[in-house]
């Protein structure tokens, strides 16, 4: 039997495409920041890079009835080349955005037209996410540019995200003084994954 695909299949494929790219895009940039020391950048790409994994399951998994099948499918995909970490931030934001604002909001309206109820909501649920991918990249790329990303105007709790170190203070630590590892694996304590920012800043006002 001839397998028709509909829109939303082509959509769900492009979908995949995307997301599998942008992980490998994050992995990539992962890797120039370690190489510049930016390990705290590192683990942000890396982090959002399994979310973009996350999301290509969920997408190809509602490819399910085109299982055995090729699925040719046009789209216009993003090449950021920048030597510089600002512009690869700068880059992600805007890649991000335009999932969020145009991309999936595109698509769960044809998916609506399609009768695909459970792509609509993902799609609509994703590009949510990939707003706030969005506002994360943005920020850090404000504190890097800023020369902020280890200074804050205000006494803040850093982290080190090698060894879970605490210090309080404007600036993180030149070097971390438990694991020694060195001042780009510090990252504000309320952005930190599983932590409450909440408890940090009222240990800052303590
Ligand atoms: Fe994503
Ligand atoms: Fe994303």
């Amino acid at each position: 039997m001839i397998f028709t695909p509909t829109e939303t299949h082509l959509n769900l494929m492009r979908a995949f495409a995307g997301e599998s790219q942008a992980r490998n895009r994050y992995t990539i940039a992962a890797k120039k920041a370690k190489e510049k020391n930016l390990y705290v950048l590192e683990e942000v790409f890396l982090y959002t890079a399994d979310q973009e994994r996350a999301h290509a399951a969920v997408f190809y998994d509602l490819l399910q009835e085109a299982s055995g099948q090729t699925l040719t499918i046009d789209g216009g995909f993003p090449v950021d080349i920048d030597p510089a970490m600002s512009g690869i931030l700068q880059a992600a934001q805007r890649n991000e955005r335009a999932e969020a604002n145009d991309v999936y909001p595109a698509f769960a309206a044809q998916a609506d037209r399609d009768g695909n109820t459970r792509a609509a909501a993902v799609f609509r649920e994703i590009a949510k996410i990939e707003a706030v991918h969005a506002e994360r990249f943005g920020q850090f790329e404000t504190w890097l540019s800023g020369d902020a990303l280890f200074s804050n105007n205000a006494v803040c709790v850093w982290m080190c995200q090698n060894c879970g170190h605490l210090h309080t203070g404007t600036k993180a630590p030149n070097v971390c003084p438990v694991c020694l590892h060195e001042q780009g694996y510090f990252l504000r304590a309320e952005m930190a994954a599983y932590t409450n920012g909440v408890t940090y800043r009222q240990q800052v006002m303590a």
